[in-house]
C-alpha cells in the first residue's frame, strides 16, 4: 500500500479506514504510543500499538530512530495534542536503531553536540524546522525574481578573478602539491595548471552577473560562494549561499527599493508558509533566552520581530550621519566599543552596526554613501565629494541580531573612472578586460546587491549561530561530512 505523508494525515478532514505511514520513531511510550515523524511536518503522528497482539520481539525493536511502516485506521485521537492518530493493525520494522547507540536521544542536546552530528541533527524538531524554512525561503527567492521577470543566471564557481578584491580566496589547482612546476624565477608555473592560469573558488558572481544585466536587463544569481577569511564568528561561513540581483538602469535608490521589497517578500512568504515551524522555533528561542540575563533577551518574540520588519520602513541613513551618531553614542564616549569611532572614514565593525540597529534606530537600517577607501573597486564614485572625503554609492543593510545582511552598490559605469580606480588599487586591467568591455560597449547606470542567504535564514529562524542554518557548515578547521 502507498504511504501517506504524516502532514496530510494530520490535516485529514475525516477518519479513514486504512492508511499507511512511514517514518522514524521519535519516542515509544508505555509499550503502546509511538510518536512517528517523517519530516513532512514538525508534528509527529501518534500510532497506537495493540501491544497485547504484537510479538514482544517486535515491540522491543520500536526504538528511537528506527524506521518503521504502520498500517491502520486513522481515528480521532482521545489524547491531547493531536486531532488524529493511527490505530495500528500492521507494523513493520524497516530499519532498526540501537537505542543505546543512537546519538539523537529524546532529550535536549547542546547545539555544539548537534553540530558534531550534523548528519543526524536534522532528525530533531529544531533542525527539521530550520531546514524546511530554509527550503521555503529559497523557493521564495526564485518566486520573487521570476515573477518580476528577472533571468536566473548561473555564474561560474571556478574563476580567475577576485570580485571583491579582498584576496580571501580558496585556490583551485590540479597541480601536484609536491614537485610543483616552477618558472625560471622560481614561481609556481600556472601555465601548466589545468586552466593554464591561476584560478580560485568564486567569492561573488557579481562581475559576471553585471555582464548579463547589460544584455538581459534584470538578472539574479543564487549560488554558493567561498571565502577563505579566517573569521571564526557566528556570522561567517567559508562556504555560503548568496543571492545577487543586478539591474540595468537602476540607481542606488532603486537598488534600495528592490532590496527592501525583496527581503520583505521572502520573509512574508516564510511567515505565510511555515507557520508551524516558525511557531516551534519561536518557542525554542524563548526557552533558550530564559537562561540569559534579562538585559540580553530580545524585546520581541520571533514572529513579532518578523512582523515588525514587514510593517516598518527600513531607515535610510548615510554613512556620514551614522558616524556622527556613533561618535556621540554612550558606548563610544564611555569607551565601551572595542574599536572607538574617532573620525570620518573609519570602517564600521559589527559592534557599531549592531548599536545603530539594535539600540539607536531599533529597526533595519540601510547605510549608504560610504567612504570610497573602505569599499570595493567597482562602486560608483559620488559626484561632488570633497577631495580626501570621496564617497561611493554603496549600501549595506543591517538587521537586528545579524548585522550586515546585504551589501550592494550602484556600479561605476564610466570606463575612465573605473580604470583609474583599478590602477590605484593595483588591479590589472588585463585580468578584467571582459568586465571593462561592459563599460566600453553600451555602458549604462546599473546597480545590484548581494544577500547572504544564511544570514537571512538566521534572522527568520531566530537561531544565533550561522553554523545551525546550513546543513553541513564549512568553517575554519571544519569540513566534516
Ligand atoms: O558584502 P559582500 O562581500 O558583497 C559582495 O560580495 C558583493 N559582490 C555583492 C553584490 O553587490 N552583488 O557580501 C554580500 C553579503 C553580505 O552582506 C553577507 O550577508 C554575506 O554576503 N556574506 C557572508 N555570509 C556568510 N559568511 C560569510 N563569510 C559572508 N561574507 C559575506
Ligand atoms: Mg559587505
Amino acid at each position: 500500500m502507498r504511504h501517506t505523508k504524516v502532514k496530510d494525515l494530520l490535516n485529514s478532514t475525516k477518519t479513514l479506514q486504512e492508511v499507511t505511514a512511514k517514518g522514524w520513531v521519535r519516542t515509544f511510550r508505555n509499550n503502546q504510543f509511538i510518536a512517528l515523524n517523517d519530516g513532512s511536518t514538525i508534528h509527529n503522528i501518534q500510532c497506537v500499538v495493540d501491544f497485547e497482539n504484537t510479538p514482544e520481539a517486535t515491540l522491543k525493536r520500536i526504538t528511537t530512530g528506527a524506521a518503521i511502516a504502520v498500517t491502520g485506521e486513522l481515528v480521532e485521537s482521545q489524547g491531547a495534542g493531536q486531532k488524529y492518530e493511527i490505530q495500528v493493525k500492521k507494523l513493520e520494522i524497516l530499519g532498526d536503531s540501537d537505542a543505546e547507540k543512537f546519538p539523537m536521544q529524546p532529550k535536549k542536546h547542546s547545539l555544539e553536540f548537534l553540530r558534531e552530528n550534523a548528519h543526524l541533527r536534522v532528525r530533531t524538531n529544531a533542525f527539521g524546522a530550520i531546514m524546511r524554512v530554509r527550503s521555503v525561503l529559497s523557493f521564495a527567492v526564485h518566486q520573487y525574481f521570476q515573477q518580476k521577470g528577472f533571468v536566473y543566471v548561473n555564474t561560474p564557481i571556478i574563476t580567475g578573478s577576485d570580485a571583491e578584491g579582498a584576496g580571501e580566496m580558496f585556490q583551485v589547482s590540479a597541480l601536484p602539491f609536491d614537485n610543483t612546476p616552477r618558472t625560471e624565477d622560481g614561481k609556481i608555473d600556472f601555465k601548466q595548471d589545468f586552466f593554464g592560469k591561476q584560478t580560485n573558488l568564486t567569492v561573488s558572481g557579481q562581475l559576471e552577473a553585471e555582464t548579463y544585466a547589460m544584455a538581459l536587463g534584470q538578472v539574479y544569481t543564487f549560488g554558493p560562494t567561498f571565502r577563505a577569511e579566517n573569521s571564526n564568528t557566528s556570522r561567517h561561513l567559508a562556504e555560503f549561499w548568496m543571492i545577487e540581483p543586478e539591474v540595468a538602469f537602476n540607481d542606488l535608490a532603486d537598488n534600495m527599493d528592490l532590496a527592501e521589497d525583496f527581503i520583505k517578500y521572502v520573509i512574508k512568504y516564510a511567515v505565510d508558509n511555515c507557520a508551524d515551524d516558525l511557531k516551534f522555533l519561536e518557542g525554542r528561542l524563548l526557552d533558550e533566552e530564559k537562561s540569559k540575563p534579562q538585559a540580553e533577551r530580545s524585546e520581541m518574540a520571533l514572529l513579532e520581530k518578523l512582523n515588525f520588519v514587514l510593517e516598518n520602513n527600513f531607515k535610510r541613513v548615510s554613512y556620514t550621519e551614522a558616524i556622527d551618531i556613533l561618535k556621540d553614542s554612550t558606548p563610544n564616549k564611555k569607551k565601551k566599543f572595542q574599536y572607538l569611532i574617532e573620525e570620518w572614514g573609519a570602517d564600521l565593525q559589527s559592534e557599531h552596526e549592531r548599536f545603530l540597529v539594535e539600540k539607536h534606530f531599533k529597526s533595519p537600517v540601510i547605510l549608504f554613501d560610504y567612504p570610497a577607501k573602505i569599499k570595493a573597486f567597482y562602486m560608483r564614485l559620488n559626484d561632488n565629494t570633497e577631495p580626501g572625503k570621496e564617497t561611493v554609492r554603496a549600501m549595506d543593510i543591517l538587521f537586528p541580531g545579524i548585522g550586515e545582511i546585504v551589501g550592494g552598490s550602484q556600479r561605476e559605469e564610466r570606463l575612465d573612472v573605473l580604470i583609474e580606480k583599478m590602477k590605484v588599487l593595483g588591479i590589472e586591467e588585463e585580468e578584467l578586460w571582459w568586465y571593462l568591455d561592459t563599460r566600453r560597449f553600451g555602458t549604462a547606470v546599473h546597480s545590484g546587491f548581494g544577500l547572504g542567504f544564511e544570514r537571512l535564514v538566521l534572522f527568520v529562524t531566530g537561531m544565533g549561530n550561522i553554523r545551525d542554518v546550513i546543513p553541513f557548515p564549512r568553517t575554519p578547521q571544519n569540513a566534516e561530512f
